[in-house]
């Protein structure tokens, strides 16, 4: 049987929107099941093994180009319609949308999200997540796929809150961090093992005429 949809105003939804409202930024330990976890972890690395994820790029259209010293993590777009684990995923994230929107009012409009998986001492320099020629993007998710991870294994999401604060998020699978794309800092550390996320932007309307 087909799962229920998870309604936008489900008290896990509520409580991100309320996060992102007083702080900029919220974190879930327990977003996903176990099942689901493992399901989209084992997508990941079936996608990587048959060699379609390629090396991730930094910047956007002409300026967009692969450096290693600033990224080291290998992608892949997702899109709806191929797997059930990915649809499943992708359905929570559009009513985490509409409860964005809802609550925020950010005339949120599509979400695009990536797997992403990165070798061991592969890492993210300190980063913000809006292009200067693109700043459709509003709202950064990241729901972490490694179900036995520990903090010696590095990989920890660094983010730089307000008033010179850090805060680590440790890539422990099931868990999403949501964050405001235009004001969060934020780098990968180097982990000694794979890891494994999937990445996502949820993007307003540009104003792009065409
Ligand atoms: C990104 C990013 C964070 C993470 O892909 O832009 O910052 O913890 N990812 O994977
Ligand atoms: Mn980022």
């Amino acid at each position: 049987m087909r799962p229920m949809r998870i309604p936008p105003d489900h008290p896990l939804l509520l409580r991100i929107v309320d996060d992102l409202a007083a702080n900029g930024w919220s974190q879930q330990n327990i977003f996903l099941t176990d099942a689901l976890t493992l399901e989209l972890a084992a997508e990941c690395r079936k996608r990587s093994e048959r060699g379609e994820l390629a090396p991730a790029a930094v910047g956007r259209g002409l300026t967009q180009e692969v450096r290693e010293g600033i990224r080291g993590d290998r992608i892949q777009w997702l899109e709806a319609g191929e797997v059930t684990a990915c649809d499943r995923y992708l359905e929570l994230m559009d009513s985490l949308r509409q409860a964005l929107n809802r609550g925020l009012f950010l005339g949120l409009e599509d979400f695009e999200s990536h797997f992403a998986l990165y070798p061991p001492g592969a890492f993210y320099l300190k980063h913000i997540d809006r292009f200067r020629d693109d700043d459709r993007r509003m709202i950064s998710t990241v729901l972490y796929l490694n179900p036995a991870w520990l903090p010696e294994h590095g990989g920890q999401l660094r983010m730089s809150l307000r008033d010179e604060v850090e805060h680590d998020v440790q890539p422990i699978g099931g868990c999403l961090v949501v964050f405001l794309s235009g004001e969060m800092p934020h780098e990968v550390l180097p982990s000694t093992r794979e890891r494994l996320s999937l990445t996502g932007w949820f993007r307003r309307r540009g104003d792009d005429p065409f």
